[in-house]
């Protein structure tokens, strides 16, 4: 009897494999990444530093409404240290040498009605001969998702997240480091990725900027996460023995929790890598949103080239992907 019972599941699986999806049929989004340098949420909602904050608050714009073409300007200025924004001084004071300012993702998605799947393909630029921030990874690319419920994902993808504070950015503290919740937070290298929703306070233009010290209690963090209120992380890493990591970030970047990432891959060929992440569309975990179509869902990704750590990653701005939705700049496909 074992052995029968042990010849299904093999058969199982087998067949799970053959209904891989078939890219030729699903859509493909060209998104740009770009370097962004030290501009995080206090910097492009600040209308002294960036003009269009004001479009941003008050006219609701997305960054991709002005950004989707000239994102590519963006990476270039930051990497060659140059003045951005209002400003005659550069933000970006230390760029990475030899580091390209931005280069284009091609981005797709298919579900089953149970899973889906999300798949990155693209050129990483060439290795620049720089020092090894992350010897071990030399490619990490992050996911990020919102249901519709973070203040701003709407508009900004990821800079809800990204603060002026958080470890290597302009105004880090380091006295993240032995806050007593800096274990709970996974703060040994400093403060990490928050949402305003979890500070009683964010300082918008004086410095130190931010508000990572301004913690809501723990009740009030565990409402807003029965809430919906935070994005959903995936990342997959490139390093030997490393595991995919499925969690999310609201008072903190929490790197577990989650249980809908069923599997993520790479591999690259040549040039070109080829990223997937396999997901049940329930949410089955802390810190998972459940996928249902009808509506958009906010994300942004980020890809660390070459060893980079932290902050010295290529973004994309916000965009949107939905389920057989042909008006989200993903339109994830039933196959
Ligand atoms: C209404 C159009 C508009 C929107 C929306 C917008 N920007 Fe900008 N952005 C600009 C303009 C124009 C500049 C050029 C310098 C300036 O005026 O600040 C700029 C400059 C920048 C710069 C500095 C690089 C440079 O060329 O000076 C960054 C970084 C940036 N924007 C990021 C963002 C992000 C992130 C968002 C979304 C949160 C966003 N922008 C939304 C228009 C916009």
């Amino acid at each position: 009897m074992k052995k029968i019972a042990l010849a299904i599941a093999l058969t199982g699986l087998g067949s799970a494999a053959l209904a891989a999806p078939d890219w030729s049929k699903a859509p493909a989004k060209k998104i740009p990444v770009f370097f962004p340098g030290p501009a995080g949420y206090e910097w492009v909602m600040t209308k002294s530093d960036h003009s269009a904050a004001n479009q941003l608050i008050e006219k609701g714009r997305t960054c991709a409404y002005c950004h989707d073409e000239d994102a590519v300007e963006i990476g270039g200025k930051m990497v060659a240290a140059k003045p951005v924004g209002n400003a005659k001084a550069p933000l970006e004071t230390n760029p990475p040498t030899g580091k390209l300012g931005a280069f284009p993702v091609s981005v797709q998605g298919s579900h089953d009605g149970k899973k889906m799947t999300l798949r990155f393909e693209f050129d990483a630029p060439k290795p620049s001969g720089g020092k090894k921030m992350d010897p071990k990874n030399d490619l990490k690319l992050t996911v990020m998702f919102d249901d519709n419920k973070v203040d701003g994902a709407r508009q900004n993808g990821c800079w809800s997240t990204c603060h002026q504070d958080l470890r290597t950015m302009p105004d880090a503290n380091d006295a993240a480091k032995t806050n007593p919740k800096a274990k709970a937070l996974g703060w040994s290298d400093g403060a990490t990725k928050y949402l305003k929703e979890s500070r009683t306070a964010l300082e918008m233009k004086t410095k130190p900027r931010g508000g990572w010290d301004k913690l809501k209690s723990d009740a009030e963090i565990d409402a807003l996460l029965k809430e919906g209120k935070f994005m959903d992380l995936m990342q997959w890493k490139s390093g030997k023995g490393e595991k995919p990591v499925d969690g999310y970030v609201l008072d903190a970047r929490h790197m577990e929790g989650g249980k809908s990432l069923l599997k993520a891959e790479g591999k690259k060929e040549g040039d070109k890598w080829v990223i997937t992440f396999e997901r049940s569309l329930s949410a089955d975990g802390k810190g998972d949103h459940a996928i249902t179509a009808g509506k958009p869902y906010n994300f942004g990704f980020a890809i660390h080239t070459d060893g980079a750590a932290a902050r010295f990653h290529y973004v994309s701005l916000g965009y949107t992907f939905g389920l057989d939705d042909p008006k989200a700049d993903v339109n994830i496909v039933k196959q």
